[in-house]
């Protein structure tokens, strides 16, 4: 990763919003803010983990009387109509009306719920993103996707709305978890793969050090260069039928190994296994340039992530779980895969046998 990059505040825009990112402006938020969403009331949506290292900062940067700080306990099984539920109570006993903003501070969790509430608060009001984890300011909080989970699958109520602004500082991520920053890093190893092969080569280069100084200048250009990625497809394709469904790179097998893991594996670690698979897929399609599987097993690994499936999951159930996935058109499966490293393929079907096969070569014997 290039060491120049911008010391400064720099303004990503997605259409009517813009992704600032910058080393410690979680303190310079509520200019931003009261810019892009001006509003009575604020009202912060965190999560158990996040808020007391960060909640009365940007609550204090705002003035704590036209402030109120809403934390939910943490983790992807909080995010549900209950807890929208929940908070919409919340909200409305505390007198919230329509002039208020609402900024989600935390992690993809905390951002699709938050996003979720002020979609369909009095009919939709606007919100922030404050985006915490690696995987929230690259990809969660970009795109205006919100929702919730429900017991027949994830994210599967939900709605278009787009934050106001993305707020993205790098310093938080020194407080994160080293497991979420690795998965974070699965979809800027994405991102590479399917839209600029020489930022994949610096992220290559840039690890491991990279994980193991989360809030340098390194950290920054890779966030920056992921959020223009992500960015300029969700400008072009914002409803999913065209380029955006490159995103999915890794994504079919991905969240059907991370569905039936049980939601054991994070979502990064069943990406970075399924963009391996389907590169191998890839290769055997004749769609994937031959010899591109050890490179994107290689970066998967110096990533500290998983590149295979573990050892106690099915092939035949994964394969069966790729049709219940959301994507899945007319129970027909595309992929998105690469044709090599910089450039995707959407809208590739692929033979049962040869999905079995590559899933079968690629599990954990130990
Ligand atoms: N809307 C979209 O387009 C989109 C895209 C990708 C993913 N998502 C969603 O994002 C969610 C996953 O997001 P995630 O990986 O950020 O998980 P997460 O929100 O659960 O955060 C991971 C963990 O890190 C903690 N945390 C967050 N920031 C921290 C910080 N700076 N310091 C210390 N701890 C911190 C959280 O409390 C949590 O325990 C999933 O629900 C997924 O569906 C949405
Ligand atoms: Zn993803």
């Amino acid at each position: 990763m290039s060491a120049t990059a911008a010391q400064s505040i720099v303004a990503v825009p997605v259409g009517s919003y813009d992704v600032h990112v910058g080393t410690g402006l979680l303190d310079r938020a509520a200019e931003i803010i009261r810019t892009a969403a001006p509003a009575h009331r604020y009202a912060i949506i965190s999560d158990e983990n996040v808020a007391p290292l960060y909640g009365a900062r940007v609550r204090d940067a705002l003035g704590a009387a036209q402030t109120e700080l809403f934390a939910i306990p943490a983790g992807e099984s909080q995010k549900t109509r209950e807890q929208w539920a929940h908070l919409t109570d919340a909200l409305l006993a505390a007198g919230f009306g329509r002039d208020t903003t609402i900024l989600a501070l935390g992690g993809g969790v905390v951002g699709d719920l938050a996003g979720f509430v002020a979609a369909t608060y009095m009919r939709g009001i606007p919100f922030v993103q404050l985006p915490t984890t690696l995987l929230a300011m690259i990809d969660a909080s970009i795109g205006g996707k919100t929702g919730v989970d429900t017991s027949a699958g994830k994210n599967l109520v939900g709605a278009f709305h787009r934050p106001r602004a993305v707020i993205a500082d790098p310093s938080v991520l020194s407080t994160l978890p080293a497991m979420h920053l690795r998965a974070g890093l699965a979809e800027a190893i994405k991102h590479g793969a399917i839209a600029d092969a020489a930022y994949y080569g610096r992220i290559e280069e840039a690890l491991p050090s990279l994980l193991s100084k989360p809030d340098d200048d390194s950290m920054r250009a890779l966030i920056l260069r992921s959020v223009e990625i992500k960015a300029s497809i969700v400008l072009q394709d914002e409803r999913e039928g065209g380029i955006r469904r490159n995103l999915n790179f890794g994504h079919t097998l991905g969240h059907a190994i991370e569905s039936e893991s049980g939601y054991r594996l994070l979502h990064g670690e069943a990406i970075a296994i399924g963009m391996v698979l389907e590169t191998e897929l890839g290769e055997q399609l004749g769609v994937t340039a031959r010899g591109t599987v050890p490179r994107v097993r290689d970066t998967v690994r110096r990533a500290g992530l998983p590149s295979a499936i573990p050892k106690h999951l099915d092939a035949k159930r994964i394969l069966a779980a790729t049709r219940g996935d959301k994507k899945a058109r007319e129970g027909v499966v595309e992929y998105a895969l690469i044709a090599e490293i910089g450039r995707a393929v959407a809208g590739v079907r692929a033979p049962d046998e040869t999905v079995l096969e590559v899933l079968t070569q690629n599990t954990d014997t130990q």
